[in-house]
C-alpha cells in the first residue's frame, strides 16, 4: 500500500528518463550496448553527487573535532579480506535456469517451480555459493599468487590502519575515521537503476569508543545525527525509516544494527546501515596479522581494543533518493487561466547542481546578453551558476527540471533602472530586485 503511494507520485521510468534527458545519469558504455551494473554521472549528476558527498563530509568530518579523514587504496593485501571474513563468507546463493541460462539470487525467488524469465518448469540448478568480490591480478603473472580483490567496502582500509591513524592524529577513543570511496561487488542481479550496482561509492564512518558502558549512547547519537542529516537536506520523513534489526537479523558479533530505508517506487530499500560491531574487526586483523592493533592509553598505561560504531551509506543510492524525493509533477493555473503542468526537482539549495540561472531575455540583443553575462560572472565565484538565453518560459521549464532554486532574468528594464527579475523555483513567484545587491539577496534566500 505504502509502495503504491510512492509509485503514484513518481515512477522509475520518469526518473530514468529525466536523468538521461537532463544529463544526470547515463548508462555506462552506452554506445557498446551498456554494461550491467555500471552507470556514469553526467554533467549535472556529477555535481549533484559531489554535493551529496560534500554534505555528508561536512556533517561527519568538518563539523566535528573527533572525526578524522582517511583515503585508503582500493586494492589491498588479499589477507585483509581473509581476516574480514569476505573470502569465506561474502557470498550470495545463486541458482541458474538450465534452459534460458538466467542467473538468480536464490533469496529473490519465492517460487522455484517455474523460471520467471522463460517459464520453464523445474529447470533450476542446485543452489551454489557465489563470492561477490571482484578479482584482479597484480603484476605480469596471472596466477593465484598474484590474485587480489577490488575492495567490497572501504571500512577495512581504516581498520588495518587503526594504529597509524590514532598515533598520527593523536586521537583517543571516542573518535572516528571517515572515508568516501569506490567499492565493488559482483552482484548477481544488479538493478533498479543505480540502486544495486557492481561499482559504487560508499561514505563510511568508523567510530571507535572505549568499553566504558557508554557505547550504546554513541550508537544512538550517530543514529540521531544521521536522522537529522536526511531531514536537513529535505528527505520527506514519511518516506524514510530507521529499521531496527532483530538479534536474528544481525551478524552474531553485532550488538545493535539499524538500516536506514527509503520508500522507493518499488518499495523500501536500504540506504545506509548503522551498526555496533563490537571488537570484531580489529580482533580479526590482530589474529591473522599477529600485529598489535590495540589502543594504548598513555594516561592509564593500559592497552585495550575499542568498540566500533559504524555508519555506512551508499552515495549512489543517496543520490538516487534525492532525485526521487525531489521529483514532483505539479499542475497550476497560469495568469491567463490556462492549466499548465511542470516537472520540478525541489532539491535543497546546497545540493542543487545549479543554484542560480541567469538569462538574457533575448538572444539577439547584445546589450542584454552582455549585461546578463556580466551578472552571471559576478555571481559565479559565490554560487553554482549557469547562463542561458532565449524563450523565458522554456528556460524556466528546463531549470525547474534540473532543480535550480532561482532564475534571474535580464530585460530592457535592467538597462534603464538596473533591476532584474528573480523567480523562485518553488513558489514560481517573481520579484524585481536591484542587480547591484543581487548577491546578498540570493545568499539570504539560499541559506535559509
Ligand atoms: N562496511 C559496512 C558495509 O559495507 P553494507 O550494508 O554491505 O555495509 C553499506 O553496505 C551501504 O553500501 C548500503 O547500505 C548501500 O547503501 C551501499 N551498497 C551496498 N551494496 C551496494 C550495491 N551493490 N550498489 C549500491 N550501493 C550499495
Amino acid at each position: 500500500m505504502e509502495a503504491a503511494t510512492s509509485a503514484q507520485r513518481v515512477t522509475m521510468e520518469e526518473i530514468t528518463a529525466l536523468a538521461k534527458r537532463r544529463g544526470f545519469i547515463f548508462q555506462s558504455s552506452e554506445i557498446y550496448g551498456g554494461i550491467n551494473g555500471f552507470w556514469d554521472y553526467g554533467p549535472l549528476g556529477a555535481v549533484l553527487k559531489r554535493n551529496v558527498k560534500d554534505a555528508w563530509w561536512r556533517d561527519t568530518v568538518e563539523l566535528r573535532d573527533d572525526v578524522v579523514a582517511f583515503d585508503s587504496s582500493i586494492v589491498m593485501h588479499p589477507l585483509v579480506w581473509k581476516a574480514s571474513g569476505h573470502v569465506d563468507a561474502f557470498h550470495d546463493v545463486m541458482i541458474d535456469c538450465k534452459v534460458c541460462k538466467h542467473r538468480f539470487r536464490a533469496d529473490h525467488l519465492s517460487d522455484r517451480s517455474q523460471c520467471p524469465d522463460c517459464g520453464s518448469k523445474n529447470s533450476f540448478t542446485d543452489p551454489r555459493n557465489f563470492n561477490l568480490m571482484m578479482r584482479t591480478w597484480i603484476g605480469p603473472m596471472e596466477d593465484t599468487s598474484a590474485m587480489a580483490y577490488l575492495r567490497p567496502e572501504t571500512a577495512q582500509g581504516i581498520f588495518v590502519n587503526f594504529k597509524n591513524i590514532y598515533q598520527t592524529a593523536r586521537k583517543r577513543p571516542p573518535f572516528g575515521v571517515a572515508q568516501i570511496g569506490k567499492s565493488f561487488r559482483n552482484e548477481i542481479t544488479p538493478g533498479n537503476f543505480t540502486f544495486r550496482l557492481r561499482e559504487f561509492e560508499q561514505a563510511e564512518l568508523e567510530y571507535f569508543v572505549p568499553d566504558d558502558g557508554k557505547d550504546m549512547d554513541a550508537f544512538r547519537e550517530w543514529v540521531e545525527r544521521r536522522k537529522a542529516w536526511y531531514a536537513q537536506y529535505g528527505i520527506a520523513s514519511e518516506r524514510l525509516r530507521f529499521y531496527e534489526l532483530t538479534e536474528a537479523e544481525r551478524p552474531h558479533y553485532a550488538r545493535a544494527g539499524i538500516d536506514v530505508e527509503y520508500l522507493f517506487p518499488w518499495g523500501w530499500g536500504e540506504l545506509e546501515s548503522i551498526a555496533h560491531r563490537g571488537t570484531y574487526d580489529l580482533d580479526a586483523h590482530v589474529k591473522l596479522s599477529g600485529k598489535d592493533l590495540q589502543f594504548f592509553d598513555e594516561a592509564t598505561k593500559s592497552h585495550y581494543t575499542p568498540l566500533l560504531i559504524e555508519s555506512s551509506a551508499g552515495m549512489d543510492r543517496t543520490v538516487l533518493t534525492f532525485l526521487i524525493d525531489a521529483y514532483e509533477r505539479e499542475r497550476s493555473v497560469d495568469p491567463n487561466g490556462k492549466e499548465t503542468e511542470r516537472t520540478v526537482l525541489r532539491f535543497h539549495p546546497l545540493l542543487a547542481p545549479v543554484q542560480v540561472a541567469v538569462f538574457s531575455l533575448a538572444r539577439n540583443k547584445p546589450e542584454l546578453v552582455v549585461r546578463a553575462r556580466a551578472i552571471e560572472a559576478a555571481l559565479r565565484p559565490v554560487f553554482r551558476t549557469q547562463y542561458d538565453e532565449g524563450n523565458i518560459g522554456q528556460l524556466y521549464r528546463r531549470q525547474d527540471e534540473i532543480g535550480t532554486p532561482f532564475c534571474v532574468t535580464v530585460d530592457y528594464e535592467t538597462l534603464d533602472d538596473g533591476s532584474v527579475t528573480v523567480r523562485d523555483r518553488d513558489t514560481m513567484r517573481q520579484e524585481r530586485t536591484a542587480a547591484d545587491t543581487l548577491g546578498a539577496y540570493l545568499r539570504e534566500r539560499l541559506e535559509r
